[in-house]
């Protein structure tokens, strides 16, 4: 009947309405997740700190007199290190216990592996990259400090020392 057919056509255009507003929010969802995307991928992670590993040893945070443990003002002690092929610098770095600790460190050749015994303390160091690690050592003590990563023939000698004192 004609009643019938006015009903139809109503509930078709209805449908026609609801079927573009439900395509406008899925093209909506993708094109914000292929911008989320593209955002993200053209942005370096979080807090990335990069650092010339040539020039390491002539300028900058990393040169030798700045490298180990320093006191700051806010109460908190940053150590510095570098990992070269086959040895850290400083061989010793001495920490107080208690105290929030900042790793700092690089790599000027290859990648190296950084980690404190029996600690949390765990990391790469990159070259190109400053690593960094907050941590704090609750107990005096002495720890062992191996590179954890491959990075040639005297990988096995490479590890330093680290005492934590009262
Ligand atoms: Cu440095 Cu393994």
């Amino acid at each position: 009947s004609e009643h019938t057919h006015a009903g139809a056509a109503v509930a078709a255009r209805a449908e026609a309405r609801w079927a573009w507003i439900v395509g406008a929010i899925i093209l909506f969802l993708v094109a914000m997740m292929a911008y989320m995307s593209l955002h993200w991928a053209a942005m370096p992670p979080t807090r990335t700190e990069t650092v010339d590993p040539t020039t390491l040893h002539i300028a900058g945070e990393f040169v030798e007199t700045n490298l180990g443990s320093v006191a700051e003002p806010d109460g908190t002690v940053t150590v510095r290190v570098l990992a070269n092929q086959y040895s850290f610098t400083p061989q010793c770095i001495v920490v107080p216990a208690n105290t929030p600790l900042h790793f700092r460190g690089t790599a000027a050749d290859v990648v190296h592996g950084f980690s404190v015994s029996n600690t949390n303390v765990n990391m790469m160091l990159v070259p190109g990259y400053i690593s960094n690690f907050r941590t704090k050592l609750e107990r005096p003590g002495e720890h062992v400090m191996p590179c954890h990563e491959y990075c040639g023939t005297g990988h096995a000698a490479m590890w330093a020392h680290v005492k934590v004192i009262d």
